[in-house]
């Protein structure tokens, strides 16, 4: 049946010139039926150097939006209409106008973890996969608020001896993960390489080996002489590490760690997209021309 859907969609992905960009948390058949799956700086490039009429974005909204801000010309179908990221919303335009109102001196680093209309507020953006290496080369004698992610801002913080302010966001799916749960995997496996995702708390990435974005893992592991790897992010990262290293072993933690809006998006919701269903993205000319610029900082810097 999933072999017989799989097909459908690939004949209708040639028939509407549309290409499928999915993330690395995203069910693994639909990771099977992927033209590109990467973490958010690699699905942003391959937005920006898209030729494809139709972008099929599995992931979720703020990445669709990114999609479009960089691929203006095509039609940019988000299969599963709710998949949110909730950190996403903690950091709302309007909270953040006012924000900037009483901190008119303030430079501001978005996580790309947010809206198009957060965007188009701030100066620059990072994916946990540059973060580190773009706020390294800020000018941080003016005082610098990184947003929605409390626990990347403050990884940032302590890696580069920082002071950066901190949104109160965060990802409920991350911050469940406790650094009991790393102790407890370890103490199961103890040969293995402890790999967290940068969204953990600064705890939890205390007793890891390292603590990256979901493409950082990849590289890691490819790097990496060990025979075993815990991981701790989305259990969809497992499929993937699973796939690309069959000689190796991954483990997850004593409990699921699942993000429920990047699971939202399915097989029939790829083919049902395909034949004109799901959300298609639209944003303001304005928030268009705004929002743009703080990605294309991004790419220049990363
Ligand atoms: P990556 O950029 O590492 O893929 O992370 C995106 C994300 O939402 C992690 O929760
Ligand atoms: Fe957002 Fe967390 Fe899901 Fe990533 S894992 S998309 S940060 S809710």
């Amino acid at each position: 049946m999933n072999e017989d859907l799989k097909a459908e969609i690939t004949k209708l992905k040639h028939e509407k010139h549309a290409t499928i960009l999915v993330h690395n948390y995203v069910e693994a058949d639909v990771q099977d039926i992927a033209d590109f799956i990467g973490d958010s700086l690699e699905l942003s490039r391959k937005a920006k150097e898209n030729q494809a009429e139709i972008i099929i974005f599995c992931g979720v909204r703020f990445m669709g939006e990114t999609a479009k801000l960089l691929s203006p010309k095509a039609r940019v179908i988000m299969p599963a209409a709710n998949a949110g990221c909730p950190m996403a919303e903690m950091c709302q335009a309007e909270a953040l106008r006012a924000w900037k109102a009483a901190n008119p001196e303030a430079y501001i680093v978005a996580y790309v973890n947010t809206t198009a209309a957060t965007k188009a507020l701030v100066d620059i953006c990072v994916t946990s996969g540059n973060a580190e290496r773009i706020v390294t080369k800020l000018d941080m004698k003016r005082p610098v608020m990184f947003l929605p992610d409390q626990n990347l801002g403050a990884n940032l913080n302590r890696k580069l001896g920082l002071n950066m302010m901190l949104w109160n966001g965060y990802c409920h799916t991350h911050n469940r993960i406790s650094p009991d749960d790393i102790r407890q995997a370890k103490a199961q496996h103890p040969d293995s390489s402890v790999l967290v995702h940068l969204e953990c708390k600064p705890e939890v990435v205390e007793l890891a080996d390292a603590a990256l974005s979901t493409a950082g893992m990849l590289t890691f592991v490819q790097k990496s002489n060990a025979k075993s790897f815990i991981i701790g992010t989305e259990e969809g990262m497992i499929y993937r590490l699973e796939t690309l290293f069959p000689d190796r072993q991954f483990y997850g933690l004593n409990h699921p760690i699942l993000c429920p809006n990047m699971k939202r998006i399915t097989l029939p919701l790829v083919r049902d997209a395909l034949l004109g269903k799901g959300l298609e993205i639209q944003l303001s000319d304005e928030i268009m021309t705004k929002a743009v610029l703080p990605i294309e900082r991004m790419l220049e810097m990363s």
